[in-house]
């Protein structure tokens, strides 16, 4: 097979939050390869082009200055994904994994439609030998199928699969491609599959430390990353349930994870209890840990597992119930605000945020929820409510409401619920909104970030996790 000793020219399958910045991080510390990211929706590819450098589709700190640097000299972004696939030298898929919503495997097992249609699309238009990299989240033996698309080509070309998982998280993905703990490189153990794995080690070598580059075989790939996954939701599992305990004790959570975290062995990271986790990937990607280690039978491990998402069920509803229980179970009429509707600070993506299952549940007590977030649309905030189908569209424009500003939204509360971490909050008059709520004015900080004490002075009745 043809593996040029440097790689000049890439293209990625997927414009989206890991694509895009991905990408752009490649093109600006490669200059000398061309970058191309095509996507089939036109609309985002066309914000990512947009002049406009605040309007680009993913919110992340320090990316427009990157995309700015790069786009147009060795950065660019296309709907036209057949024709910048045939010549390529290295291609990304950076589509979208989702649960399955239909058929064998719904509700656990990866959707695996759009890796399945990017390999037939390159299958179909390669012109030229490439190495084809798995950047998306799939599940183990993924690489098995792809390459058996590939296969069937008729034209010639050769291909050889390499499993990249992508490590980054939301709200840090600039930091965490400029400087990730490792790249992770699986590939097949062969002389073609041990040259692809280092034409790929050797981009990242342009701004990352050899030995964080890890050379592993292409099944160890991408099994750790589901791995790594859930062993980060399981600690936020773990704490959680440990708050449940400090709620009924007087323990302090926040005292307990300092105290177990300096112990070296432990670590302090990953260990800050919440309302739940949310985002596209850890309920997603533990699901389908647990449907493959079903479907091997496996099921003492897929049952260990699935106990992750359980206790972060139990803690949205937890969470929620504390609001309804503290207001006398009656939500009729009274207004509630949400501060943040994103998963986590720093990010624009609603994508399976505690918000949402927390409003869905005070909605049914008919809560009037008035919503302030820093970076998520009306839009989106309706879209992510209406996707529940609860209640008709028109119902929840009923109870769900938008606040453009923060202050508004609180005025005649009767209660605030801190949803997402923003680093704002903290620095809210705090005292003026007390004034302009409804008495007892409650706090439930769902992220313990607010200075718990300085409320309690002005009169605010505090409700904290494991607190
Ligand atoms: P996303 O939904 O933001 O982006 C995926 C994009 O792929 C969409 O824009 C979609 O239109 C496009 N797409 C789908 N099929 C296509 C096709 N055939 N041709 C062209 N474009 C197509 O998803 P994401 O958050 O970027 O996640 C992508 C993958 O990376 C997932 O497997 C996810 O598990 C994994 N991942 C995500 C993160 C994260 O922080 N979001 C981090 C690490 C890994
Ligand atoms: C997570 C992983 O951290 C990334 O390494 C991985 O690449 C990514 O998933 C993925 O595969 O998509 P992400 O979901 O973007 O990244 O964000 P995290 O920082 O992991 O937070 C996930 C959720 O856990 C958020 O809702 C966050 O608020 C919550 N969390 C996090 C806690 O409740 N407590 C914590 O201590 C840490």
């Amino acid at each position: 097979m043809n593996i040029p000793k440097k790689i000049k020219s890439i293209c990625c399958i997927g414009a989206g939050y890991v694509g895009g910045p991905t990408m752009a991080i490649i093109a600006q510390k490669c200059p000398h390869i061309k970058v191309t990211v095509v996507d089939l929706n036109a609309e985002k590819i066309e914000r990512w082009n947009s002049d406009n450098l605040d309007d680009l589709p993913v919110y992340e700190p320090g990316l427009k200055e990157v995309v700015a640097e790069a786009r147009g000299r060795n950065l660019f972004f296309s709907t036209e994904v057949e024709k910048e696939l045939e010549y390529a030298e290295m291609i990304f898929m950076s589509v979208n994994t989702p649960t399955k919503t239909y058929g064998k495997g719904k509700g656990m097992a990866a959707d695996l439609k759009y890796i399945e249609s990017s390999a037939r699309t390159i299958a179909k238009v390669a012109k030229t030998d490439k190495i084809v990299v798995e950047k998306s989240t799939i599940p183990i033996k993924t690489a098995q199928a792809v390459n058996k698309i590939l296969s069937n080509t008729n034209n010639g070309v050769k291909f050889q699969v390499l499993s990249n998982p992508e490590f980054l998280a939301e709200g840090t993905a600039i930091k965490d491609l400029n400087n990730p703990d490792r790249v992770l490189i699986g590939g097949e153990q062969t002389e073609d599959g041990l040259r692809a794995i280092e034409a790929l080690s050797d981009i990242y070598r342009e701004w990352i430390p050899n030995d964080r580059i890890l050379q592993t075989n292409i099944w160890s790939s991408e099994l750790s990353k589901l791995v790594a996954n859930a062993f980060l939701a399981q600690r936020i599992s773990s704490i959680n349930a440990i708050s449940a305990l400090c709620d009924k004790t007087g323990a302090d959570v926040d005292e307990v994870a300092k105290a177990i975290g300096m112990d070296s062995r432990i670590g302090p990271k990953f260990l800050k209890a919440s309302v739940g986790f949310g985002g596209s990937c850890f309920q997603k990607d533990i699901l389908n840990l647990v449907y493959i280690a079903k479907s091997y039978g496996l099921d003492e491990v897929a049952d260990y597992w699935q106990n992750v998402i359980k206790i972060n069920d139990y803690q949205k509803n937890r969470f929620a119930d504390s609001i309804i229980t503290s207001l006398n179970n009656t939500l009729s009429g009274k207004k509630i605000a949400f501060l943040g509707w994103a998963f986590k600070k720093d990010t624009n993506d609603t994508r399976e945020s505690a918000a949402i299952y927390v409003a869905d549940i005070l909605m049914e007590d008919k809560a009037d929820i008035f919503v302030f977030d820093p970076k998520v649309t009306k839009e989106r905030m309706f879209e992510d409510i209406d996707y529940l189908q609860t209640r008709s569209p028109e119902e929840n424009r009923k109870y769900l409401n938008y606040g453009d500003n923060p202050y508004d939204a609180m005025k005649g509360a009767f209660a605030i619920a801190v949803i997402t971490e923003w680093d704002e909050f903290k620095d809210y008059d705090w005292q003026k909104i007390y004034d302009n709520m409804n008495k007892p004015a409650y706090i439930f900080d769902g992220r313990n970030i607010l200075d718990h004490k300085k409320l309690k002075g002005i009169g605010f009745e505090v409700n904290a996790i494991g607190k």
